[in-house]
């Protein structure tokens, strides 16, 4: 047996070296669920992942699982925290079992466009809570965008009254279900990956996500339609565990960070325009799309906004009062 044939055994059975990667590099596993191109997250983990390499070879290398190929956004965190991957980037909607502080980002109507978080997550409040499950053993990286949800179903969506009695996928976030309840619905966690096969075979009824998502994973074939409500914001945090990067050199860990902020600042001022690129291919594809009038929409966010209420104690009203004074 060839040392090269022992080698890659060696990576086949502890799994912990990649095909890419030389001896003496830091390996750096990144799961995520979404495609890999067209997509907000999916081009930016490409880009952060091509970035490393190059710059970083002999140092790091970085190899990304997308489509949920390697976890799903329930098991990912686990896996990080056992150090069976390195980076993961779930929606903040998916960090109810560390922190109760990122349901601010799930409550319907908060941030009235992907500026306002912006300026939100770059705030102190913001950036503070990228700090905030290091007791846990996470440490947030950077916010990336993806954009604000639009809602469909397999009928058409104008009033909140039409949702009633519909079952709706929901991501595994309580504000989610609560929201989904405000307006007379059913809603169901599950796994994004689940999300169209439900959907085609009439487990659900409908769902909420982003354009990129709605087109990346073909939602829109199986819904008789989308609707432009922009209720509610999907975006992520890069997340890495805190043993794995106090593990890291200090000057392979700065040059991994500089990078990280880089690409984000790169492709979060991108993530407006990916998302509306998705919708036009929607459109493209003969996929329905509903716009509201502005006193349609009003009704939506009469319906929903109650919802803030539940949470208020979780989220902290200065938190709440923060995001609105950025509205303004
Ligand atoms: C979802 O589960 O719908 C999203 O969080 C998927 C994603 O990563 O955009």
């Amino acid at each position: 047996v060839t040392a090269a044939a022992t080698a890659v055994a060696l990576c086949l059975t502890t799994g912990s070296a990649l095909a890419a990667c030389d001896d003496g590099e830091v390996v750096i596993k990144f799961s995520h669920v979404t495609n890999s191109d067209k997509h907000p997250k999916g081009i930016a983990a490409s880009l952060l992942e091509k970035r490393v390499n190059e710059e970083m070879n002999g140092k790091a290398c970085m190899e990304v699982f997308p489509n949920s190929t390697l976890y799903n956004d329930d098991k990912v965190l686990e896996a990080l925290l056992q150090g069976d991957v390195q980076l993961a980037a779930p929606s903040l909607s998916k960090f109810e079992k560390f922190t109760k502080q990122y349901r601010i980002f799930d409550l319907p109507f908060m941030f009235k466009n992907v500026d306002a978080v912006d300026a939100f997550q770059g705030s102190e409040n913001g950036q503070a809570l990228k700090d905030s499950m290091q007791k846990r053993g996470l440490q947030g990286l950077a916010f990336w965008h993806n954009g604000m949800k639009q809602m469909s179903a397999n009928k058409p969506l104008i009033s909140p009254e039409d949702a009633n009695g519909l079952k709706f996928r929901v991501q595994s976030s309580d504000v989610l279900v609560a929201q989904m309840e405000a307006i007379g619905g059913s809603p169901q966690k599950m796994a994004f990956s689940e999300v169209y096969g439900a959907l085609q075979q009439g487990v659900v009824d409908g769902q909420e996500n982003t354009w990129s998502n709605i087109y990346g994973k073909k939602f829109f074939e199986v819904q008789d339609g989308v609707t432009e409500t922009n209720h509610g914001i999907l975006d992520y945090l890069v997340v890495t565990s805190v043993d794995w990067l106090d593990s890291l050199d200090a000057d392979v860990r700065d040059q991994f960070l500089t990078i990280m902020e880089e690409v984000t600042a790169t492709r979060n001022a991108e993530a407006i325009a990916v998302n509306a690129a998705a919708k036009q291919s929607i459109i493209d594809a003969g996929g329905e799309i509903r716009t509201l009038s502005e006193e349609q929409r009003a009704a939506w966010v009469e319906a929903m906004k109650p919802v803030w209420e539940q949470f208020a104690g979780d989220v902290g009203q200065d938190m709440i009062d923060a995001a609105q004074a950025i509205n303004a």
